[in-house]
């Protein structure tokens, strides 16, 4: 991408993925950002305190599903980019409330997509060069791997399993159409599973560190042999950000850590982490607090990402090994007990009753 106007247009960044690449976009590009979040559960605004007062950055607090919000906020900023990263992302949650995932997913996407097509056309030939609308998904849309798959890659078929997974492929197949339709300068990045600051606690990594602080039983989903792969978000923002400036026009670019690791062995970890970072004689080994409970339902198996095409296109792999990536993600959560004591409100503790006070143990 040849010399783009740093203003971007970011929706959902207020969430854990959207606020750790706000900051790095206006720390290291130096660029503005009109960010566009309804502030809904998993969103915070806490996490962009670090550009309170900043000019660079302009918080709009609206709905994606707002198409009179949307096509004010193109016409008035006149953003040289898209970052969509607005979601309803949570798995079990999908599967007690499918019926939000397809409004904020799909017609939340179908939305952008339509208001920027419109607005496209009103910038100038540059403009309308450089402009890119970059659609952040994920590896779940290409469904579950047996142990001895090979990686999925950017032509695996898709195979979407939970609504949530549904709902996102959903969403990428309108990216895909509006591209091959109306020429759209669309990009589309799939990614594996994010760690690290400012994720909120209803995921794996922080509800284990949090639960294994204080002494709580720690959930495995059935029998904790699930494997997913780890990317520490920074260098999944890096990678979008590569994608933004580099990346050809219609394609996709898949994302992902190299790292899989079986769900136990990543709560075993946290648990040594935690011990030795917080010792506590009365809680005593937090393996001991590790609990087998009723697995998700239509739980996938496996996921692993081919990260071959935006490594050798685009020069991008991931900086942080997950060892390091983990640590330095323990550590950040155990110095946070004001942004923690915030996001677990009265909405976290129902969500934490009603997903695991009814799941039996094993
Ligand atoms: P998140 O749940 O932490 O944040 C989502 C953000 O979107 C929140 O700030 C929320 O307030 C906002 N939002 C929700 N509905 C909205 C609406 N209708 N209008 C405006 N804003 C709205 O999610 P995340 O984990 O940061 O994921 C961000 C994106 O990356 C999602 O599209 C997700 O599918 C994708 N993704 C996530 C992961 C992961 O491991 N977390 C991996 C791959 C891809
Ligand atoms: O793969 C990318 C996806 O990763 C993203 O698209 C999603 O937005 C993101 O939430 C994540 O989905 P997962 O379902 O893999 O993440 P989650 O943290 O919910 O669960 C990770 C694994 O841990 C999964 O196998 C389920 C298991 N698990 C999860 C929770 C919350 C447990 O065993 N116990 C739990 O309490």
């Amino acid at each position: 991408m040849t010399s783009i106007r740093k203003t971007i247009l970011v929706t959902g960044g207020a969430g854990f993925i959207g606020s750790n690449f706000v900051l790095q976009w206006i720390n290291n590009v130096g660029g503005a950002v009109v960010n566009l979040d309804l502030l809904t559960y998993a969103g915070n605004a806490e996490n962009l305190e670090a550009l309170e007062g900043d000019s660079r950055h302009l918080f709009v607090k609206g709905d994606i599903c707002d198409a009179e919000l949307v096509a004010t906020l193109l016409h008035t900023h006149r953003p040289s980019a898209i970052v969509h990263f607005a979601a309803e992302s949570h798995v079990d949650r999908s599967i007690v409330e499918p019926g939000a995932f397809v409004r904020t997913n799909v017609q939340g996407t179908f939305t952008l997509l339509e208001q920027a097509k419109r607005y496209w056309p009103t910038l100038d030939a540059h403009e309308q060069q450089v402009f890119r609308f970059l659609h952040v998904s994920t590896d779940e849309v290409y469904g579950s791997l047996g142990p001895n798959d090979a990686a999925f890659s950017e032509v695996t078929a898709y195979a979407p399993n939970s609504p949530y997974a549904a709902s996102k492929a959903a969403s990428d197949h309108f990216a895909r159409a509006y591209y091959h339709t109306y020429a759209l300068p669309v990009l589309m990045t799939n990614c594996s599973n994010n760690y690290g600051p400012f994720q909120f606690p209803e995921k794996l990594i922080p509800l284990m560190i949090l639960n294994a602080l204080e002494g709580k039983p720690l959930p495995v989903y059935g029998d904790g042999k699930n494997v997913r792969d780890w990317l520490f978000v920074e260098d999944h923002c890096a990678a979008i950000r590569t994608v933004l400036e580099r990346g050809v026009v219609g394609e996709c670019y898949n994302i992902g850590g190299n790292s899989e690791q079986m769900n136990l062995d990543v709560v075993n970890t946290i648990c040594d982490l935690v011990d030795e970072m917080r010792p506590n004689r009365t809680i005593g080994e937090r393996r001991k607090l590790i609990t087998f409970v009723v697995d998700r339902p239509g739980h996938d198996r496996r996921y692993a990402i081919d990260t071959t095409r935006i490594n050798r296109e685009l020069g991008w792999k991931p900086t942080l090994t997950f060892k390091d990536g983990l640590r330095k993600t323990v550590a950040w959560y155990l110095e946070q007990e004001a942004w923690i004591r915030n996001v677990r409100t009265g909405a976290y503790k129902d969500w934490i009753r009603k997903n695991y006070q009814e799941r039996s143990t094993l």
